[in-house]
C-alpha cells in the first residue's frame, strides 16, 4: 500500500506488543503455578486452567487451594506477624519502597502478563494498571514511614485475608497489600480464579526484596478457597472486592466473629451530562467511563443521564465515536477494547443485553463485527430505557451503556440516586456551581467533575449503600488496617536498603580536593576564586572548601527561580520518588558519610546518617500527604484550602549535625515544591559538598537544590536582602537573626528563625508539621454552589 493510500483510508496497521518475555516467564514455571506460602512457592495439590480470553487457549495451570493449604498460609502469616508489626515504620517503608521499585523495574513483564491473563488492552495495563500499582507501593511506603507519628496509639489489625476480583488483578492486589503491610499487618491474599498469574509474579518480587517469609502469602483457587479464608478463625480481618452478592454472603459469615471487614462491591454509576457541557469532552469521557477495561469496572459510568435538550446531538456523536472504536487483540497497542475475561462473564453480558431488548429498550451496536476467536463483545448503547428496567438497575459489568434523559438538575439527581449502589458518579457541565451542587447531592463515594475513572493512592476509594463500606487509599484507607492498640516494640529485622556498616576509624584523605559550589545542578567555581580551610575537632586542617560570595548567591537564586515553575508543578508523587531515591543513594554510601561526619566533628556519624536516610523517607512520605482541607464556613458550597509551595527559599543551616542539619531543611522545602539555596554548616561543610553527588545521582532537576558554602555572616544577609527569595529559614546564632529579619523587610519575605542547637537527631523535635507549615502557604478557594 502506498503512503498516499494509507492517508486515504487511515487504516491502522498491527502494532503488537511482544509476548515473548511473558511467555518465557510462564514457561520457566512450566506453565503451572502453585501457592506462595511462608516466603516459598508451594506446588498445589490440584489444578485448574487459566485461559487467555483473547484466544480461548490455556495460558497456565493454577492451583486450587485446599483447606490445608489455606491453613498453612494463615499460620505463616500469623507466625510472621509479631516481628513484622514490631518493625519500626521506617523499616517497613524500606520494604514497600523496594517493592515499588521492583514493580517499576519489571513493569513490562507485569503489563504483558496481565493482558494475556485478563484480556484487557496492553495500553491500559502498561499506562494505567502497572504505574498505579507502583504508585500504591510508593504512597504506602510513605504511610509506613509516618505511621508512628500520624497514627499514634494504633497498631495493626493482625492477619488479614484479602479476596480480590479479576478486573484489575494486580492493581487490586496493590490496593489491598500495600496499606495492610504499611500498617504492620500480614496477609493471605486470594486472587480471582480467572486471573492469578500476576499475583504470583508479584510473589517473586516479594522474594527478590527479601520480604520476611509469611508477611505476604498468596493462595489461589475459586470461591471455595475464598469461603474457607473468610471462615478461618486465624484471620482478624477480611478485605473483599467483588460482587455485591458474595459481599453479602461474607457479611453474614463474618457477623459476630469479631472479624473486621471492608467490602468494595458493585456499582451502577451515573454519568450526568448537562446542556452546557463540552460535548467533545463528554464523548471521550463516556468512552473512558464505559469502554475502559471492556466496562468491567466497578465504578464504570454505565448509566448515561443526559439533559433532554442535548440528548439527540450527544447520542449521535456517541454513536459516531462507537463506530470508530477498535475491538481486538489486547496485545495490539492500537486497540481500544480487549476481550471479556471469561465465557461465563460473556454469557452474563449477553443474557442481560437480551433481557434489555426484551424489556423494550432500543439497542445500538456498531456495524463492524468482533473477532471470532476469543471472548469479545461490541460496545453497546441502549436508549429508550425505563428507569426500572433490569439493564438500568443491574450491574452488567461489560461494555454496555444505558442512556436516559432528564429535564432539570433535581430530576438528574433523583435519577442518579435511583439505584441501590453508590460507588461513583461523573458530572459534566461548564457551570462550576451546578457541578459542585450535584456532586454534593449524588450519593456516591467518589464524584468526578468533567472527568471519569480517575484513581490515585492518595484519594480514598469506596462506596455508599450496597457498593460496600470501607475506603482504600489515602489516610482513610490506612484506618481500615489499624486499630487503637499499640504493641510493644521488638527487635527489628534487616531491611532491604544497605544497613549502616560499623564506622571505621577516620583515615586522612589522600587526594587534595576542594569542592566547588553546587548551582543549577552543576558544580560551579566560586566567583571570588577563594577557599578556606576546614578544621577538624582539634582544629587540625582536614580540607578546604570554596568561599561563596554575593555573586554566587545571586547565581544560585537565579538557578532556583528558573527551576521553580517545573518543580512546583511536578506531581507530589514525582517529588516523593526523587526524595526516596536520594535516601537510597545516601544509604548505599552510609559508611563514607559517617566517616566524613566523624572527621569533622569527632563524633561517630553513623546515627546521623541513619537519621538522615529516615528523614528523607519522611519527607518523601509527606510529599503527597501534607494536603489541604475543606473548611466548614457557613456557606453552601466548598471552601477548599489548598496547600501551595512558597517559591524560592533560602536555607541557612545549623552548624551542629553537618549532614542532618542540611537535609532537615532542604527535604521539607523541596518535598512541598519549593526550590532552595542552602548555606550549609560553616564549620563542617564537607558533608554538604559530599551530598552534591547524592543530588546528582538522584534525578533532582538542576536548580532545585543549590548549595553555596562559605561564611554565614556574608551569605545569610545576601539571601535575606534578595528580592527574588520568597522565604528564608535561618538556623544560626541568635545575635545575627535580628539582622536577617531586618534585611528581609525589602520584599517582606517570610522568615523563620530557629534554634540551631535543637535536637536534630530527634524526629519529634526536628521533623514534620512545623517544617512543612513553614514550607507552604495556604490558598482558600471559595466555591459557592447550589441554591
Ligand atoms: P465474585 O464476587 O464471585 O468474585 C470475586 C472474588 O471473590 C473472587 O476472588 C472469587 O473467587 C471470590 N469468591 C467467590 N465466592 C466467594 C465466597 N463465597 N466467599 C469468598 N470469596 C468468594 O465475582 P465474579 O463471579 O467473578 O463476577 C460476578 C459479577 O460480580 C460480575 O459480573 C460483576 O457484576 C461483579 N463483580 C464486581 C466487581 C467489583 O469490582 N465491584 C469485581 C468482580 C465482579
Amino acid at each position: 500500500m502506498k503512503v498516499a493510500e494509507i492517508f486515504e483510508t487511515m487504516e491502522y496497521g498491527p502494532a503488537p506488543e511482544a509476548a515473548g518475555p511473558a511467555l518465557a516467564w510462564l514457561d520457566r514455571h512450566d506453565r503451572t503455578l502453585g501457592h506462595f506460602i511462608g516466603g516459598a512457592f508451594v506446588p498445589g495439590s490440584g489444578h485448574f486452567e487459566s485461559i487467555n480470553p483473547a484466544t480461548g487457549k490455556t495460558l497456565a495451570r493454577i492451583a486450587q487451594a485446599t483447606p490445608a493449604e489455606i491453613d498453612a498460609a494463615v499460620a505463616a502469616a500469623r507466625q510472621a506477624l509479631p516481628a513484622w508489626s514490631a518493625l519500626p515504620g521506617h523499616e517497613r517503608a524500606r520494604f514497600l519502597y523496594a517493592l515499588a521499585r521492583q514493580v517499576q523495574k519489571h513493569s513490562r513483564l507485569l503489563a504483558v502478563l496481565e493482558t494475556l491473563d485478563n484480556g484487557k488492552p496492553i495500553r491500559e495495563t502498561r499506562d494505567i494498571d502497572v504505574p498505579l500499582v507502583a504508585r500504591h507501593f510508593y504512597h504506602h511506603a510513605g504511610w509506613a514511614q509516618l505511621k508512628e507519628r500520624e497514627f499514634p496509639g494504633h497498631g495493626p489489625v493482625g492477619v488479614v485475608g484479602q479476596i480480590i476480583p479479576w478486573n484489575f488483578p494486580l492493581l487490586m492486589l496493590s490496593w489491598k497489600v500495600a496499606p495492610a503491610l504499611a500498617a504492620g499487618n500480614t496477609v493471605v491474599l486470594k486472587p480471582a480464579e480467572f486471573t492469578s498469574v500476576t499475583a504470583l509474579a508479584f510473589a517473586e518480587l516479594c522474594q527478590s526484596v527479601g520480604l520476611p517469609p509469611g508477611v505476604v502469602n498468596i493462595v489461589t483457587g475459586d470461591g471455595r478457597a475464598g469461603a474457607h479464608l473468610v471462615e478461618h478463625p486465624g484471620v482478624d480481618k477480611i478485605a473483599f472486592t467483588g460482587s455485591t452478592e458474595v459481599g453479602r454472603l461474607i457479611r453474614r459469615k463474618t457477623a459476630g466473629t469479631g472479624k473486621r471487614l471492608s467490602l468494595e462491591l458493585g456499582g451502577k454509576s451515573p454519568f450526568l451530562v448537562f446542556d452546557d457541557a463540552d460535548v467533545d469532552s463528554v464523548i471521550e469521557g463516556a468512552v473512558d467511563a464505559i469502554w475502559f477495561n471492556q466496562g468491567q469496572v466497578c465504578c464504570a459510568g454505565s448509566r448515561l443521564l443526559v439533559q433532554e435538550s442535548v440528548a439527540e446531538p450527544v447520542l449521535a456523536k456517541l454513536r459516531a465515536r462507537m463506530e470508530r472504536l477498535r475491538v481486538g487483540d489486547p496485545l495490539d497497542k492500537a486497540v481500544d477494547i480487549g476481550a471479556i475475561v471469561a465465557p461465563v462473564q460473556l454469557a452474563r453480558i449477553e443474557r442481560l443485553v437480551k433481557q434489555g431488548v426484551a424489556e423494550g429498550a432500543t439497542l445500538w451496536q456498531p456495524s463492524w463485527a468482533c473477532p471470532k476467536e476469543g471472548f469479545f463483545f461490541p460496545p453497546t448503547l441502549f436508549t429508550n430505557v425505563a428507569p426500572s428496567a433490569t439493564i438500568a438497575q443491574e450491574e452488567v459489568f461489560g461494555p454496555v451503556l444505558v442512556s436516559m434523559t432528564f429535564r432539570t438538575p433535581a430530576e438528574a439527581v433523583a435519577l442518579a440516586n435511583n439505584t441501590r449502589y453508590g460507588l461513583a458518579a461523573s458530572v459534566w457541565t461548564e457551570n462550576v456551581s451546578l457541578a459542585l451542587d450535584v456532586a454534593r447531592k449524588v450519593k456516591a463515594g467518589t464524584v468526578w467533575i468533567n472527568a471519569t475513572n480517575l484513581f490515585d493512592a492518595a484519594s480514598g476509594f469506596g462506596g455508599y449503600r450496597e457498593s460496600g463500606f470501607g475506603r482504600e487509599g489515602g489516610r482513610e484507607g490506612m484506618h481500615e488496617y489499624l486499630r487503637p492498640i499499640e504493641r510493644p516494640r521488638e527487635a527489628s529485622a534487616a531491611a532491604p536498603l544497605a544497613a549502616p556498616a560499623a564506622p571505621r576509624p577516620p583515615v586522612p584523605s589522600p587526594i587534595d580536593r576542594t569542592p566547588k559550589l553546587f548551582i543549577g545542578g552543576k558544580q560551579a567555581r566560586p566567583d571570588g576564586g577563594a577557599s578556606h580551610r576546614v578544621l577538624g575537632p582539634t582544629d587540625e586542617t582536614i580540607g578546604e572548601v570554596s568561599e561563596g560570595n554575593r555573586k554566587d548567591v545571586r547565581n544560585a537564586v537565579e538557578a532556583a527561580r528558573a527551576a521553580e515553575p517545573g518543580w512546583s508543578h511536578a506531581t507530589a508523587h514525582l517529588r516523593a520518588q526523587i526524595l526516596f531515591y536520594m535516601a537510597e543513594n545516601l544509604s548505599s554510601r552510609a559508611d563514607e558519610f559517617a566517616q566524613r561526619i566523624a572527621r569533622q566533628t569527632g563524633h561517630d556519624g553513623t546515627a546521623e546518617v541513619e537519621a538522615t536516610v529516615s528523614r528523607l523517607f519522611s519527607y518523601a512520605a509527606w510529599a503527597d500527604k501534607y494536603d489541604g482541607a475543606v473548611h466548614g464556613v457557613p456557606l453552601r458550597g466548598l471552601t477548599l484550602a489548598l496547600v501551595e509551595p512558597i517559591g524560592v527559599m533560602g536555607l541557612v543551616c545549623p552548624d551542629a549535625a553537618p549532614l542532618l542539619g542540611l537535609v532537615s531543611l532542604v527535604a521539607p522545602a523541596i518535598a512541598m515544591g519549593n526550590t532552595v539555596v542552602a548555606v550549609p554548616s560553616e564549620r563542617h561543610p564537607l558533608s554538604a559538598t559530599d551530598f552534591y553527588q547524592v543530588l546528582e545521582t538522584s534525578d533532582v532537576p538542576g536548580g532545585v537544590v543549590n548549595i553555596v558554602t562559605g561564611s554565614r555572616k556574608v551569605l545569610a544577609p545576601v539571601l535575606a536582602g534578595h528580592d527574588d527569595v520568597d522565604a528564608l529559614w535561618y538556623f544560626g546564632p541568635a545575635a545575627s537573626a535580628r539582622e536577617v529579619e531586618e534585611l528581609s523587610a525589602g520584599n517582606m519575605k517570610r522568615i523563620w528563625t530557629g534554634d540551631e542547637l535543637r535536637d536534630w537527631l530527634s524526629p519529634h523535635a526536628s521533623e514534620g508539621p512545623e517544617f512543612l507549615r513553614e514550607s507552604t502557604q495556604v490558598k482558600n478557594v471559595w466555591t459557592p454552589s447550589g441554591d
